[in-house]
């Protein structure tokens, strides 16, 4: 693979910063669920915490292979205490789309740029994102018609279990 333009390989080195924000940021969301007893929930952001550190990874590899240098960043520190399982969500939302309005502004200046291998490795993620804000936000509704209160909180961690669980199952038939 080619050279990468300097703007470009600061482009995704901000997004490494941005994919190991985020797994950090679910890590310290596992053990908040962890503190709430929400068992389902907890295995569900260790999942998550996972699979973005894949993600960042994945930005290694390609600045690597395109002869740049991936820079290992220094994290912000997450918040750690939530109001509620809803309040989470809404902060896990928020979090999805600032990743994806990153994912853009890379994927504009790659064509702007004319780096067409940049826009290619990038199409990935455009998809990836897409599904990661439509899973949140289908997780909201669901939240949003069981309801708050301890009773709910049980069948809400039951179902995002549920969740957790059809997401591992696409990751080892290779969807992931
Ligand atoms: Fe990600
Ligand atoms: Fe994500």
């Amino acid at each position: 693979m080619g050279n990468l333009k300097k703007s470009i390989e600061k482009a995704l080195n901000n997004q490494i910063n941005e994919e190991a924000y985020a797994s950090h940021f679910y890590l310290a969301m596992a053990y908040w669920c962890d503190s709430q007893a929400l068992n389902g929930c907890k295995r569900f952001f260790e999942r998550q915490s996972e699979e973005e550190r894949q993600h960042m990874l994945k930005f290694y590899e390609y600045v690597s292979e395109s002869n740049g240098t991936p820079i290992t960043p220094t994290l912000a520190k997450p918040p750690q205490d939530f109001k509620s399982i809803n309040s989470l969500f809404e902060h896990v939302l928020k979090q999805e789309q600032k990743v994806t309005a990153s994912i853009n502004k890379i994927m504009a200046l790659a064509y702007k740029e004319s780096d067409f291998a940049t826009v290619q490795f990038l199409h990935w993620f455009v998809e990836e994102q897409r599904e990661e804000e439509a899973l949140i936000q289908s997780i909201l509704d669901r939240i949003n018609i069981i309801g708050g209160g301890g009773q709910s909180l049980y069948y809400i961690d039951k179902e995002i279990d549920k969740i957790n669980m059809a997401e591992l199952a696409k990751d080892t038939a290779g969807e992931a």
